[in-house]
């Protein structure tokens, strides 16, 4: 029996796979790997000790999340992001990522808005819960941001206005590694408010704002923000899979039964020690505050540092605001490599891990056009937990592996252009 033609065309994620490859050539050659956005930092001790505590603990919890987590983590958002979280609107999930899906899957019918470039799960996931996809294209000139311009128009045009339109919007970007400020969030809502947006803001990368500065969409258009986070980047913590999501007030009576629908039929809850463990990340004592400012100085330091070296090399790079990510662009490179027979993202990726040992994601991953040079570099490949406690002059040494897998890449890019010459 073929069961081929019956199947859905959904494929093992590519940022998961970029490791696995990365695992495999390291048995031979060393391998610069900036293609895994994982957070470089260990959980904070007391997270992990609440952790341990708690392992003997195998009841199920509220399907919901259990309620002292869920009012830590509506007192945090509103104390951090300035904005009216309550507890009895936040769920708890087994990573953001599913708690997206399940909104994506609570919708019968939706039009589903990216913004290209965008995290590579949100088109599959829109995809799987049978959705129709829309992208809107930024560029390398804009920082990659969403324009209010941009929106209007897409929102003016629709063909079919009456139908939910979700927008996933990101930031701090993965993979842009971008932000917005105050000003372009206030033009953002004025036209997701004009046209009933719902809003899926997905602000994981929110507490990795390099300066502390992260403004949630929640503050500028609160009745249509679903707004998701968790422990995965800030807190270090991606395996042990928590993510929370709070719903708006305007929407939960009809949105909340639905998620937790979809979570009771699926996930039931997350792991209970899990859950204690992240009540104490989400007091936010003075160990985990202490430990977010020096996350928030580290990867800022070996961000900018990262990316003025790729300008160095003739690269234009956006400096990084927020996360762990840059987004180079190699257009100025386009000549050059074509003579060396690299016209894709997904070539220059292919080559620079074959011939430089250098491993990136390439944008058409994140829904860019296959001919953009561009790809997606996760400045992660230090040690996280020495950086820590480090000083500016150790911190440069820590970060090494990142500054020489940026010199393979330049050396790799003056050697096409001899090549070619
Ligand atoms: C933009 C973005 N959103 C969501 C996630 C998923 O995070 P979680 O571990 O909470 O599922 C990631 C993880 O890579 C991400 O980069």
């Amino acid at each position: 029996m073929s069961v081929e033609e019956f199947l859905r065309p959904i494929n093992h994620s590519e940022t998961l796979l970029i490791n696995e490859r990365s695992d495999a050539l390291e048995q031979a050659r060393r391998v610069f790997r900036f293609g895994f956005g994982q957070s470089p930092f260990p959980v904070p001790a007391s997270v992990t000790a609440a952790l341990e505590a708690h392992a003997g603990e195998k009841a199920y919890m509220p399907v919901q999340g259990w309620r002292p987590l869920r009012d830590a983590v509506a007192a945090f958002h509103r104390q951090q992001d300035g904005v009216d979280w309550q507890s009895q609107r936040v769920l708890i999930g087994p990573g953001s990522k599913l708690l997206i899906y399940a909104v994506m899957a609570a919708f019968t019918e939706a039009d589903v808005l990216l913004v290209s470039p965008s995290w590579v799960s949100y088109e599959p996931q829109a995809r799987l819960a049978g959705h129709a996809v829309f992208r809107l294209q930024t560029s390398a000139e804009q920082h990659w941001r969403l324009s209010a311009e941009q929106l209007e128009i897409f929102c003016s045009q629709r063909a079919n206005p009456e139908r939910p339109l979700i927008l996933v919007l990101n930031y701090p970007g993965n993979p842009s590694g971008t932000t917005y400020s105050e000003a372009q969030l206030r033009a953002l809502a004025a036209v997701l408010q004009r046209y009933g947006v719902l809003v899926i803001s997905d602000e994981i990368y929110g507490m990795l704002h390099h300066q502390g500065e992260h403004r949630s969409l929640a503050r500028y258009y609160p009745e249509g923000t679903l707004v998701t986070g968790g422990l995965s980047k800030w807190c270090g913590a991606g395996g042990w899979r928590l993510g929370v999501m709070h719903v708006p007030e305007a929407l939960a009576p009809a949105l909340m039964p639905r998620l937790l629908g979809v979570a009771s039929e699926t996930w039931s809850c997350v792991t209970a020690p899990v859950q204690h463990a992240a009540e104490v990340a989400y007091a936010f004592g003075e160990e985990v505050e202490h430990y977010v400012a020096r996350e928030r100085l580290v990867l800022s330091r070996i961000g900018s540092r990262a990316a003025e070296s790729l300008q160095q090399a003739g690269v234009a790079t956006a400096l990084p605001e927020g996360g762990f990510y840059l987004f180079p662009d190699f257009a100025a490179w386009r000549q050059t490599l074509a003579e060396r027979g690299i016209h894709t993202s997904d070539q220059l990726c292919e080559r620079l891990l074959e011939e430089a040992g250098v491993a990136l994601l390439p944008g058409t991953a994140f829904g860019m056009p296959a001919d953009q040079l561009v790809v997606r570099l996760s400045y992660v490949n230090f040690d996280g937990a020495a950086a820590l406690n480090a000083d500016t002059e150790e911190l440069d040494r820590l970060s090494m592996p990142v500054m020489e897998g940026l010199e393979a890449i330049r050396l790799w890019l003056v050697g096409q252009q001899q090549v070619a010459a």
